[in-house]
């Protein structure tokens, strides 16, 4: 396992179940891990970006699969120098990654597969993109290309606005990520998340779910990684669930495997779901994260045998995965200052907060010399429950969020209003 936060500690926590890993012996690695994955798996550090290191550390350990939780080493190609020494690996290669490394590649992919998308125009300086926004009406939807750790997107309610965010993207706000800008036109809609596993031939669905972006109640403030989530979405009925695989991932996977890139892996689809049906807002090549977190609370299958199967080409042979039919939810506990400069090093006694079934998965935590757990990152610690409905998973969520002691940190009070007020 590779990767440090809440979604690797979910991963980490199903994986530590797995029937298959028990029966042929084998043992968990993890880098660089948390305190919550060591409770499951031997944690090192290995620098992901140094590939011939971490090949020789699974040819070492005779590691016999290894999961890519983040993005950035998928879209670094890790898979492919793993894969070219024969390793098993869950996760795209560097190509497919593209679907998420490249807001570029993914539109022109759309395009290539029809696939339903906001129309958008690909501009690669300030001139030709301030240019371009005559193509387009307010409010404007400016991506900075490249991987931005989730910050790259702008959404400028007038011209000025867009001019200036612009200004800031080609200036170098994002890095290397802005070198290119793709400006969108703006869907309107519900989002949702859906996931899908595929070895590149046989696709099978794998969950949904809806995240809250926003780090204050009401869906307010700035943008984060995601607050907290439920699963399922059960805005995504089983007739809408057909449409998202026929119309937008059947052709994608479709397409990436006839131009001889085939994707395996999980392929998250990020929906807008408009008067139109359901159109692609981007997609991501790993699981979502909080969505993970909720996503593995309700699968009741042996997750090592489906990544396996991704990984070894043989997912048909698989059954449809079991998800228990309740909801999950995960409130995501940040420490203040989050998104901006999270306050680092912050107490943290998580009680018996998973007394009644919860799981507290750490997102961002260490473990001091004298066994004292504390914040380390933004995102923390998310607490996750299940219950019969959305109200009885929010209660239970909440129930063992505040159990938690941990003064310096704060989290959203209404993770799952949207279903809730539906009813
Ligand atoms: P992305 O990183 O592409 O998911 O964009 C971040 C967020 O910006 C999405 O979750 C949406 O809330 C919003 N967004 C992105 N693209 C569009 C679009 N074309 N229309 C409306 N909202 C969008
Ligand atoms: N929670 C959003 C993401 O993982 O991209």
């Amino acid at each position: 396992m590779l990767g440090s936060g809440g979604r690797e500690h979910a991963l980490s926590w199903k994986l530590a179940q797995s029937r298959v890993i028990a029966k042929e012996g084998g043992k968990l690695f993890a880098s660089p891990g948390n305190p919550g994955i060591a409770e499951h798996a031997e944690c090192f550090d290995v620098d992901v970006t140094d590939h011939d290191l971490v090949v020789a550390f699974c040819e070492e350990e005779q590691i016999g699969l290894v999961v890519i939780g983040p993005e950035a080493p998928l879209v670094d190609g890790l898979a492919d120098s793993l894969r070219a020494e024969g390793i098993a690996v869950f996760g795209p290669s560097k190509a497919a990654a593209q679907l998420e490394g490249s807001k570029a590649f993914t539109k022109e992919l759309c395009d290539r597969a029809d696939i339903p998308t906001a129309g958008y125009a690909r501009t690669t300086s300030l001139e030709q993109a301030v240019a371009a926004l005559n193509d387009f009406e307010p409010p404007y939807v400016l991506k900075a290309d490249g991987l931005a750790a989730g910050k790259g997107v702008v959404i400028a309610e007038n011209r000025k606005d867009a001019e200036e965010a612009l200004a800031d993207m080609f200036g170098g706000q994002f890095g290397a990520a802005g070198a290119e800008v793709v400006i969108e036109e703006f869907m309107e809609g519900e989002e949702a998340s859906f996931f899908a596993l595929t070895d590149g031939a046989t696709i099978v669905a794998f969950g949904s779910a809806q995240d809250h972006k926003r780090v204050g109640e009401g869906d307010t403030g700035p943008n984060t990684g995601g607050m907290g989530a439920y699963s399922p979405a059960p805005i995504i009925t089983p007739e809408l669930r057909a449409e998202v695989i026929q119309k937008i991932v059947a052709p994608t996977v479709r397409q990436l495997a006839d131009e001889g890139t085939p994707y395996s892996g999980v392929l998250y689809a990020g929906l807008m779901l408009t008067d139109e049906g359901p159109k692609l807002v981007e997609y991501n090549c790993r699981f979502g994260d909080p969505e993970c977190q909720v996503l593995m609370m309700r699968l009741e299958d042996d997750l090592a045998d489906y990544m396996l199967a991704c990984a070894n080409n043989s997912l048909a042979s698989m059954p449809r995965p079991g998800f228990a039919p309740d909801t999950a939810m995960t409130v995501v506990m940040a420490a203040k200052g989050y998104p901006g400069t999270p306050e680092k090093g912050g107490a943290i006694d998580l009680k018996d907060a998973e007394a009644g079934g919860a799981k507290v998965f750490h997102a961002g935590t260490t473990l001091d010399d004298d066994g004292m757990l504390r914040a380390s990152g933004g995102r923390v610690l998310n607490v996750t429950a299940r219950g019969a409905d959305i109200r009885a998973a929010q209660d239970a969520a909440y129930a063992a969020t505040k159990k938690v002691d941990f003064p310096s940190g704060f989290y959203r009070k209404d993770i799952g209003w949207r279903e809730i007020a539906r009813g």
